[in-house]
């Protein structure tokens, strides 16, 4: 099963996509963490993607597509991809579309998480991040059942990331309702949109996006 996890800034797909996972095999591909860790890692990709990041602006299509591409050409996606932060414009979902029907694949769902946007700088800007597994956390939403210890991995180190602050996620939701917020009507033409409340308490959510993917 191919699905996307489409909503704005801090409407929670890194955390549903990190849950799924674990209870379907299927892969979470974050273009987010895949622009981070080119970043991290100063690849040319990273070069160019560190200022827009840092700004709370799009990376180009041409990047983006690009990882996406190489990405889907590993053999464990095949067990199924959980898109999570892609597409986010137009020209990203024509392209996941081509990229699918080329891989001889097709996508499920696409699972609009719908959260007031005064909420998500709220959540964004209470997020920390294990630094050794990745595992999200909030200060107040999500904390780990021991203070300081990654429920996950036990990692002990905890990041905030560089654009977590409310100027750039208020640049990030204005990017949100331009150029990602028209997929909604997009898949919804073609069939494939399904709505969840994205306001719900975290295991709230998850039962709804499993019902929303439907048995199987
Ligand atoms: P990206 O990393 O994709 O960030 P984002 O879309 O802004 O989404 P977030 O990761 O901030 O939020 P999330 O929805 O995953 O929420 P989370 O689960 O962490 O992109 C970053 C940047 O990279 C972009 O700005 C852009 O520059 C670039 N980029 C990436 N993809 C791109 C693309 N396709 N095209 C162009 N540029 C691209 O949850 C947030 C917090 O809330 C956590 O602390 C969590 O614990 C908590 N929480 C989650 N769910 C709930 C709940 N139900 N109740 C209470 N708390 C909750």
């Amino acid at each position: 099963m191919n699905i996307i996890l489409l909503g704005p800034p801090g409407a929670g797909k890194g955390t549903q996509a990190r849950i799924l996972v674990e209870t379907t095999g299927f892969v979470q591909l974050s273009t987010g963490d895949m622009l981070r860790a080119a970043v991290a890692a100063g690849t040319e990709v990273g070069r160019k993607a560190k200022a827009v990041m840092e700004a709370g602006q799009l990376v180009s299509d041409d990047i983006v597509i690009g990882v996406v591409s190489d990405r889907l050409d590993e053999p464990d996606t095949r067990a199924g991809v959980i898109f999570d932060g892609f597409p986010r414009t137009a020209a990203q979902a024509e392209a996941l579309d081509r990229l699918l029907a080329e891989k001889g694949l097709t996508l499920d769902a696409a699972i609009s998480m719908e959260v007031d946007d005064e909420l998500l700088v709220d959540r964004v800007s209470g997020r920390y991040i294990c630094a050794a597994c990745g595992e999200g956390y909030h200060d107040r939403y999500k904390k780990p059942a021991q203070e300081g210890v990654c429920d996950a991995c036990g990692g002990t180190e905890f990041n905030r990331r560089a654009d977590d602050n409310a100027e750039t996620v208020r640049a990030r939701l204005v990017a949100y309702h331009a150029d990602t917020a028209p997929l909604i009507d997009y898949y919804t033409g073609t069939g494939k949109l399904k709505t969840v409340d994205g306001m719900a308490e975290i295991d709230e959510v998850t039962r709804a996006i499993r019902r929303a993917l439907g048995p199987g």
